[in-house]
């Protein structure tokens, strides 16, 4: 049974047009959430329109958002608030792209800026911009102010915020980062993003944000160019059920079925 369900709250996924966040979508919904899902133009997504029609507005929220645009996302955080959302209990950070497929000399800068720009710097400002709409979290409490105070205790987690990275993030990890080659680009942006994840961990704690990177498995999308050795849906119910487990998940880098990995 679910220790930390996640129903009635409000969920936001980015990239939900396809793969492993449509499947995040579904699965959200399916427990009775509210959802708002992402993706660069969702008037073409279809699957997305099909769930608006099957669920209703109020239910699922549909917003364009470029998780590679630092102003894409500021307007879409505004917008956020001013559809009235008041917290956001779940941001699921899964927006990402693998980019090109190349040998080492073909890499160009744009590659890498590509992967850096929708991987790493995306869910940062996704995060940064929430909160600045003061939508995730508690409000940040006040230092002390005697001299030598110890801080406040950090408060019950209120918000959760996933970062869907990958194993190919990991330096050390044996089974798969460390004995396949290249991917440049895409390994060092989730790098970045696990440094961005455990750092985010640390300075939200006190308001009440956890803070979590995931592995979602090798699965078979778009992005992985169709190979895999899992469903998105599988992957996707994994994801939720480790979320909901009840583990601690703060600072950590845990695959879609609640397996530490090294960094
Ligand atoms: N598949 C795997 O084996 C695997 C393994 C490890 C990690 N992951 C990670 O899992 C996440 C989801 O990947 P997936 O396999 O489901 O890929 P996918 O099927 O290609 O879907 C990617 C999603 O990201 C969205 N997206 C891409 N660029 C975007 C941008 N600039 N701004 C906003 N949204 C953007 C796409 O929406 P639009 O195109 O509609 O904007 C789409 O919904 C990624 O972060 C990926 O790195 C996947």
């Amino acid at each position: 049974m679910a220790m930390r369900p996640i129903t009635g709250k409000t969920v936001v996924v980015t990239g939900g047009s396809r793969g492993i966040g449509l499947s995040l979508v579904k699965g959200f919904l399916a427990r009775d959430n509210v959802v708002i899902a992402t993706s660069r133009k969702v008037s073409d997504a279809a699957e997305l329109q099909q769930l608006r029609q099957q669920y209703g507005p109020a239910r699922l929220h549909l917003s364009d958002l470029d998780a590679s645009r630092a102003a894409s996302i500021a307007q879409w955080a505004e917008g956020v608030k001013g559809a009235g959302v008041k917290h956001v209990d779940v941001l699921v950070n899964n927006a990402g792209v693998y980019g090109r497929r190349l040998d080492l000399q073909e890499f160009t800068e744009a590659d890498f800026l590509l992967a850096f720009h929708t991987n790493t710097l995306g869910p940062f400002f996704v995060v940064q911009q929430l909160l600045k709409q003061g939508l995730l979290g508690l409000p940040p409490v006040p230092a002390p102010t005697e001299p030598g105070a110890p801080p406040p205790p950090a408060p019950a987690p209120v918000a959760l915020v996933a970062n869907i990275s990958s194993i190919m993030g990991s330096n050390t990890d044996p089974t798969v980062s460390t004995v396949t080659k290249g991917g440049f680009a895409y390994r060092a942006s989730k790098a970045a993003l696990n440094a961005i994840s455990t750092t985010l961990a640390r300075d939200l704690a006190p308001s009440g944000v956890e803070v979590v990177a995931m592995h979602p498995g090798y699965v078979r999308t778009q992005l992985s160019g169709g190979n895999g050795w899992i469903d998105a849906e599988e992957s996707a119910a994994g994801l939720i059920g480790v979320m909901e487990s009840g583990v601690a998940l703060n600072g950590r880098f845990l695959t879609y079925n609640g397996e530490e990995i090294p960094w």
